[in-house]
């Protein structure tokens, strides 16, 4: 299997290993802590932003896209990460966010033309911003700037040839540093409607369970415009065989512009889902249909920093569960940093950083036992959570441990075949067919049998029912 059907070990830097003692993870720290990604057997990689910026959401605002934050490290600091991830078979994604840029870009005192304004007493439409309210804010008496998330991230604007060529530059300069591919941010916001029309009212939902703020109208001009092709063609180009992997924020059956030119898009349907059978059929149905252009169209994830941890979303009792679903669709699956240990949710952070409330997600790595769980030596910008109940040492000396598990599914999905089926069956079972083996996963509230054949891998021990919140991977006789 190419590592491109394999895994993608989200790094959140952040909070996954401070080496400077400031609290704050950073780019040597990723490097140190390789071991366990090469140990579990990810294949590898994606490192959210460590470009510099002034953080008004964490790095998605970038002001120079040809650098390193002090805080992250340096650029030697990422040439050592990537050879040294290399030389131990991982290869490396970056976070390329071409949609916007941080207000304190040179750009956009330099370059004001590469962004998208309108002029006026009131904002020129309806368009919304992600986090909610308008996405136009005012610059000066006469004009306003568009801005897709904060108003600290001014949009650029994709129609004009230098903002395609600047990005193009962008993308090479990665490459040719040692980048094997990368996670398109925020891609299905590029291209907007040139006339900037208002998104009409509608009943339907735009696609995805909607945040509570974007119900009721559809999103049809202010994102993912007819003409995206052309931006995403510019992307592949200067990015050649890079693995690319879109974060379109559309319900699957709408990747298909997107993956002409991109590999994989994530499936927001899986990120979303409760711990329900029909929610998770259709999830993995939805995904499963999509093609991209090098494989399977998919990207799987569970959790990831914006969207929360599926042990809280799932519940405890289906994390085994989960993963083995997640380990075993087709496609490219993604793990986020500390899913393999059960990391949960912890509490928001002391001041709240971040303005929509998506710290509870990003507390750092418990590598150990200890009060700091081995992250920093100094006060981590968040607190660690509960080192002591699970980390990564202990459950590494545990065979029983959700770790272990977690490394025997990445071990198995390794040899699993090409294929792919939905199978009929019970109501409350998601069960598939992948390569020559069958899944079943009991996400129903009334035990199942287990289907017929050898049990290569079950969440627990062998038994000839399966209860809910159980799962069994199962060679056919
Ligand atoms: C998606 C990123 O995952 C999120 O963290 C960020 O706030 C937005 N894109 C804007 O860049």
């Amino acid at each position: 299997m190419s590592w491109r059907e394999g895994i993608v070990y989200q790094v959140y830097p952040r909070s996954f290993q401070d080496s400077d003692g400031d609290g704050v993870g950073d780019l040597p720290g990723i490097t140190a802590r390789l071991d366990h990604l090469e140990w579990l057997g990810v294949d590898a990689l994606w490192v959210s932003p460590f470009y510099p910026s002034p953080l008004a959401d964490f790095g998605y605002d970038v002001s120079d896209y040809t650098d390193v934050d002090p805080m992250f490290g340096s650029l030697p600091d990422f040439d050592r990460l990537t050879a040294a991830a290399h030389a131990r078979g991982l290869k490396v994604l970056v976070d390329l966010v071409a949609c916007h840029t941080s207000i304190q870009h040179a750009w956009f005192r330099d370059h004001p033309e590469w962004y998208v304004w309108a002029r006026g007493d009131r904002p020129p439409n309806n368009w919304t911003s992600a986090f909610g309210g308008p996405a136009w804010t005012r610059f000066d008496d006469e004009r306003w700037y568009l801005h897709s998330f904060y108003p600290e991230q001014p949009d650029l604007d994709w129609r004009n040839p230098e903002v395609v060529a600047a990005m193009q530059e962008v993308v090479r300069f990665w490459v040719a540093r040692g980048a094997d591919g990368f996670r398109l941010d925020a891609i299905d916001r590029l291209a907007k409607d040139p006339q900037m029309r208002d998104d009409p009212p509608s009943e339907e939902p735009f696609g995805l369970p909607l945040l509570d703020h974007e119900r009721g109208r559809d999103f049809r001009h202010s994102r993912n415009a007819a003409w995206i092709g052309e931006a995403l063609g510019a992307i592949r180009e200067a990015a050649g065989d890079a693995l690319l992997i879109g974060e379109v924020y559309l319900p699957a059956h709408k990747h298909a512009p997107y993956l002409e030119h991109l590999d994989r898009a994530f499936v927001f349907e899986l990120i979303q889902s409760p711990w329900e059978p029909g929610a998770l059929r259709h999830a993995v149905a939805a995904g499963a249909a999509v093609e991209g252009r090098s494989g399977p169209g998919a990207t799987w994830a569970l959790s990831n920093h914006d969207f929360g941890r599926f042990s809280a979303r799932f519940g405890r009792r289906n994390e085994r569960a989960a993963a083995l679903l997640l380990m075993t669709l087709p496609g490219t699956a993604c793990i986020y940093q500390g899913d393999e240990i059960g990391q949960g949710i912890g509490p928001g952070g002391d001041p709240p950083y971040d303005r929509v409330g998506r710290d509870v997600f990003r507390h750092p790595m418990q590598w150990d036992r200890t009060p700091g769980g081995g992250f920093s030596v100094s006060r981590p910008w968040l607190p660690v959570v509960d080192p002591a109940a699970r980390n990564v040492a202990d459950q590494r000396e545990d065979p029983g441990s959700l770790l272990s598990f977690w490394r025997e599914l990445i071990a198995l999905r390794k040899g699993l075949g090409p294929g792919f089926r939905m199978l009929d069956g019970d109501p409350g079972v998601i069960a598939y067919e992948r390569g020559n083996v069958r899944v079943a996963i009991n996400a129903g509230d009334a035990p199942v049998a287990v289907p017929d054949g050898e049990v290569v891998l079950a969440t627990a021990p062998a038994a000839a029912a399966l209860a809910p919140g159980d799962a069994a991977l199962v060679k056919p006789a």
